[in-house]
């Protein structure tokens, strides 16, 4: 599906290309299908970013109750320099960089050392690489930006080749978003795709008292609310569906078993929805709700682990005082 949206000005140059996908992935119809149509009811969270989605995600990171953001960006600042310092990457490649906010703390590293990376965010949300490819080459005019466009899922074959020192950065906790299969078979195949001198920088969300988690994901302005409920109106638009925004609401909850926060979409009535792209309707019961997003939160252990079974070894951990959140520079093993 293409994430394409007005704001991309047609008279701007284009700072950005799409990579493509090096196996097909499911289009927005068949995960549809299979997710939506299915039981229990389900949706890809990449659905969430379209441009109005984006920026609601910009807004909930600045929300008193989500944390994970200044968390990580602090952790940042404190390490940005020694990590530019041992690896003096030729380039910085970003996956799901969405504005790149707390890249900006490598870039003034960079800078500083008068490291001149080319810096490579990647993201399915076109108009979010477009603007912030222009809104660095203001701030840093010194820095080529060359914006990447493509699903992370779709494998990095096609990505270009980098000579030098690569540095790759996951930012976020967005590694939650992936079941454990996804999140081993995405990093293996970026340990694939690396090469032995490259090094992984990825934060990652923490396991930590329910009532801070709840919170971070029930903000008191709404906003992850309607970030959630934003995919519904991604599905009227691309798929010509009926859905009522006001007929569902917003639940995010914290499944301590699993150690993971589940967000979802919840049918406040019995109701009908058409999807007419696919000429199907879906009947909702009252209380009835669709998974939009997992978002996994880690222990020390189980980060640790993961990265060894996608093949790489951490190489330096860092976290704040209250456990809240880890950023790890990671390296390809063996
Ligand atoms: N790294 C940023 C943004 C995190 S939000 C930060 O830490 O604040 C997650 C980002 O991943 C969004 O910008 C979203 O558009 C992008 N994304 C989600 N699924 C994706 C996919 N399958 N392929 C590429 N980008 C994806
Ligand atoms: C992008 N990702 C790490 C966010 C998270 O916390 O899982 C997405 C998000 N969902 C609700 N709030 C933020």
């Amino acid at each position: 599906m293409s994430m394409t949206t007005s704001s991309v000005k047609a008279q701007s140059p284009r700072f950005y290309r799409s990579v493509p996908p090096a196996r097909a992935v499911p289009s927005l119809i068949d995960d549809v299908r299979k997710g939506l149509l299915a039981s229990p009811r389900s949706l890809p969270p990449k659905y969430f970013y379209d441009d109005k989605g984006s920026r609601l995600f910009d807004a909930i990171c600045d929300t008193e109750e989500y944390y994970p953001t200044r968390t990580e960006d602090a952790l940042l600042k404190r390490s940005a320099k020694d990590i530019i310092a041992s690896l003096q990457p030729a380039h910085v490649v970003e996956l799901g960089s969405g504005t790149s906010r707390k890249t900006r703390r490598l870039l003034d590293a960079c800078e500083e050392q008068g490291c001149h990376a080319t810096y490579w965010p990647f993201d399915v949300c076109e108009s979010m690489v477009q603007g912030t490819a222009e809104a660095l080459m203001d701030e840093y005019t010194w820095l080529r930006v060359q914006g990447l466009v493509g699903d992370y899922h779709a494998g990095f074959e096609h990505f270009p080749g980098f000579d030098g020192c690569s540095l790759f950065v996951f930012l976020g906790g967005t590694i939650g978003n992936l079941d454990h299969e996804q999140a081993v078979a995405f990093l293996s195949e970026l340990r694939r795709s690396m090469g032995d001198g490259d090094a992984l920088l990825m934060g990652a969300d923490r396991v930590k008292d329910s009532g801070v988690l709840h919170a971070a994901y029930n903000d008191s302005e709404g906003l992850t609310a309607a970030f959630n409920l934003n995919v519904l109106r991604v599905l009227n638009r691309e798929i010509d569906a009926d859905f009522e925004l006001d007929a569902f609401e917003h639940k995010a909850i914290f499944n301590r078993e699993d150690s993971r926060i589940e967000m979802h979409l919840v049918s406040k009535q019995e109701q009908t929805v058409s999807l007419n792209a696919l000429d199907e309707t879906i009947a909702f019961g009252k209380g009835e709700s669709i998974l939009t997003e997992i978002s996994r939160k880690f222990t020390p252990d189980s980060l640790d682990a993961l990265l060894a079974e996608a093949g790489f070894r951490i190489q330096r951990h860092y976290e704040p005082d209250d456990g809240f959140f880890s950023l790890v520079l990671a390296r390809p093993n063996g």
